[in-house]
């Protein structure tokens, strides 16, 4: 979750100048919801008789999961006064390109919870770059726990393991198979039977200075970076360095 503090915060410094939001991966909408409630309220203007009348914000949420989209994106729109909520159903890559060739207004891409930036330093970096050529202000949510116990702790709570236990039935359903990855006790394959672990996936954590360097390394500057405390998560407001223009 946002804090009060954080969101308000990002609130004021988006409604300076930007009329644009392209949020990557918005996932179950929660954070969005909780940023674009405190933007609309921000503005306070009348709700606008005609339904068609013009909005001051446009809001894009860049997404694969197009089922998502379509159920969210109409609810958001009724929901707020002055933004315009749109979905746009493709990838991160494919959204860039469409920028770099139609983007004029005052845009800021937001992402959380490490989409953009869970990944080698070298794409970290790529990625920074490619975002902000195409906008004018880049906030990023990136975990920064380093610690190892925390970073797998979550992998062994019980609602992980249902959701592989889902994963593992769901497999054996589309094979058509009954019990084959589903089974606690049988042998899947060599090396993975009962109890034993595998490594799905790597997740990349940097910590504040890792972060920052790979900022610079982009040829941009952390302006601002927000933490709660307690948690390892940080949300880091980005520009390219010559924009020195956007001081919060
Ligand atoms: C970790 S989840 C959501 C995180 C969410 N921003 C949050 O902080 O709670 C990642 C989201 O990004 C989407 N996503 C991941 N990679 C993507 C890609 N390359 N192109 C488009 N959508 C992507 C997924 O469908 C999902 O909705």
């Amino acid at each position: 979750m946002l804090s009060g503090d954080v969101g308000m915060t990002l609130v004021a410094l988006l409604d300076r100048k930007i009329d644009t939001i392209f949020e990557l991966g918005p996932g179950n909408f929660v954070k969005t919801e909780t940023l674009l409630r405190r933007w609309d309220q921000a503005r306070r203007h009348p709700r606008p008789a005609d339904a068609q009348a013009k909005r001051d914000i446009v809001y894009v949420a860049v997404d694969i999961n197009r089922e998502s989209l379509q159920k969210t994106i109409p609810e958001l729109h009724k929901k707020f006064n002055n933004i315009t909520c749109v979905g746009w159903w493709g990838t991160f890559d494919q959204a860039l390109e469409r920028l770099k060739s139609t983007l004029t207004s005052k845009a800021c891409v937001w992402s959380f919870g490490s989409s953009l930036s869970n990944s080698p330093e070298s794409d970290a970096i790529w990625s920074i770059k490619s975002w902000t050529d195409v906008c004018d202000l880049l906030i990023i949510g990136q975990d920064a726990t380093v610690d190892k116990a925390e970073v797998h702790k979550p992998y062994h709570m019980a609602n992980f393991k249902a959701f592989i236990d889902t994963g593992r039935r769901k497999a054996d359903e589309i094979n058509g198979q009954e019990e084959i990855f589903a089974s606690a006790t049988e042998k899947i394959c060599d090396g993975i039977g009962k109890d034993s672990e595998i490594e799905a996936f790597e997740s990349f954590k940097y910590r504040e200075r890792e972060f920052e360097a790979i900022v610079a390394e982009a040829g941009c500057a952390v302006m601002r970076t927000f933490s709660a405390s307690g948690a390892g998560s940080r949300i880091y407001v980005i520009q390219p360095r010559e924009a020195a223009n956007y001081k919060s």
